[in-house]
């Protein structure tokens, strides 16, 4: 068990705060990387008052010790390694590993963490036959979503959230089973069989055969489509507290059972504003290129206060320099469409939209840059991935991150449930009114 993460954060000199007149002092937790908070457990306990933070954008939830962002200077670090690092020199499997066990395995805990995932990659075919009955227009996020919640009917004699050996069983057959059950729900809205997982192929290669195999012909995965699945795969990870990752975290911190704090993840990243903004770029950059290309236009677009249009793919709530992972996957984006001779006009449109709002004094001032999103859809629909399924890559790529948090947190012994509170804005004290005497229609 992991050592209670109270102790990892320096107490440093407590703040003051006055309050009507008296004064409170609270602790300062200052952490690796210097970053600052005041701890306000007691503050409600001792003022009366609660704080309010509108999305939460000045507030910790937890102290962590897995990924490390800094949005000034576009560092991302998983355990302490810089993104740039393992982009280049790792693979999706050992950053796995990094982010759930918290160091880069030894060659002997690879193989193992490696082979426990090949021998899970089955799905139950009663469940395999569940994802059959949806409409063929299903999104295939809501297919994920409900597939992986339904995993845990098939595990009910070990989903103990407090017993390490059931967890790493789990860890591993979600881990496993993602990209099967991704790849069904692909081949469910098309209307093509389901093609089972084949063990002596790597991860990537394995879901990709599984996308794209039909039972009349085999797929090799040319190598090149592998490797750039396997950075995107990296880049997407873990991304400290963001929604989704929260998520995971608020409905795992009821004791929840891992699959139904994954599943919560799955529903919160598969929103435009989140995880779902990749799919959204593509959809935009296709109604910018069918408009004629016109970048200026929806530049513009996007700074008028009476148009709902937000150029997706650009800002966050953290990054406000460059997001580093954007930067890789926009140099990622010329070296994989060169090497598999595609030429996609979107590109070209990206760019010139990139270029055009970074000169632009709304997005200079608002601090707006490309995020991960602007350009891993350009790289998906080169690997032939169907827009639909963007979102669902972005989950296949977050599960360690979102695994790790949950891990994190379940054996953290000061792990409290989540429950904000809030400011009460409704009617004051009301009787009630019989139907006979309630005025209207
Ligand atoms: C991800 O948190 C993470 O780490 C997330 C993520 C991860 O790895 O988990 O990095 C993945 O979700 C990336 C973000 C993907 N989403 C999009 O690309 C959608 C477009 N972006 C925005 O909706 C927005 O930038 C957010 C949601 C990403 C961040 O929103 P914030 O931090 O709440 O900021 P905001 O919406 O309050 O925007 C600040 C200002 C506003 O203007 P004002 O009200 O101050 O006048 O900037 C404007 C916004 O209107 N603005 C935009 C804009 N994004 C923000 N204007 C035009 N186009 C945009 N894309």
């Amino acid at each position: 068990m992991s050592e209670n993460l109270k102790s990892k954060a320096e107490l440093e000199k407590p703040v003051t705060l006055e309050i009507e007149g008296k004064k409170f002092q609270y602790p300062t937790l200052k952490g690796t990387e210097d970053e600052k908070g005041f701890d306000i457990s007691a503050l409600r306990a001792q003022t009366g008052y609660i704080t309010m933070d509108n999305g939460y954008a000045n507030t910790s939830s937890c102290q962590s010790s897995i990924t490390f962002l800094d949005g000034e200077l576009g560092i991302l670090r998983y355990r302490g390694i810089p993104i740039e690092q393992l982009a280049e020199k790792s693979n999706f499997i050992e950053v796995s590993y990094l982010l759930i066990y918290g160091h880069l395995p030894t060659q002997s805990e690879l193989s193992q963490f490696k082979a426990d995932i090949t021998r899970h990659t089955l799905v139950n075919e009663d469940l395999a036959h569940l994802l059959s009955g949806f409409p063929r227009d299903a999104h295939p996020m809501a297919i994920l979503s409900a597939a992986t919640c339904a995993l845990s009917t098939y595990y009910q004699d070990s989903l103990n959230p407090a017993d390490p050996e059931q967890v790493k069983q789990n860890i591993t057959r979600l881990m496993a089973k993602l990209p099967t059950l991704a790849a069904f729900a692909y081949k469910t809205s098309i209307g093509q069989p389901k093609i089972q997982p084949k063990n002596d192929l790597d991860y990537c290669s394995n879901f990709l055969r599984m996308m794209f195999a039909v039972p009349s012909e085999e797929y090799h995965v040319p190598k090149e489509v592998a490797d750039a699945l396997n950075l995107l795969l990296i880049l997407h990870a873990d991304h400290e507290q963001n929604c989704s990752t929260s998520t995971v975290r608020l409905v795992g911190s009821s004791a929840a059972n891992i699959y139904a704090s994954i599943t919560g993840g799955i529903c919160a990243l598969w929103g435009p504003l989140h995880g779902g903004a990749n799919q959204a770029v593509m959809e935009m950059l296709e109604e910018i290129h069918k408009d004629g290309g016109d970048v200026n236009k929806y530049v513009g677009l996007a700074k008028d206060k009476n148009s709902t249009f937000k150029l997706m793919g650009f800002g966050h709530r953290v990054y406000k320099n460059f997001d580093p992972r954007a930067s890789i996957i926009k140099k990622a984006c010329d070296q994989v469409l060169n090497k598999l001779g595609v030429n996609n006009p979107l590109l070209e449109i990206a760019k010139k939209l990139e270029e055009a709002a970074l000169k632009d004094s709304y997005f200079i001032e608002k601090k707006l840059y490309p995020n991960v999103d602007f350009y891993s859809g350009i790289i998906y629909s080169a690997l032939n991935i169907p827009v639909n399924m963007f979102t669902v890559m972005f989950a296949m790529g977050r599960l360690p991150g979102w695994i790790a948090h949950w891990k994190e947190m379940t054996e953290n012994t000061s792990t409290k449930i989540g429950r904000p509170r809030q400011i009460y804005t409704g009617p004051t004290k009301t009787d009630y009114t019989p139907i006979s005497q309630r005025r209207g229609k």
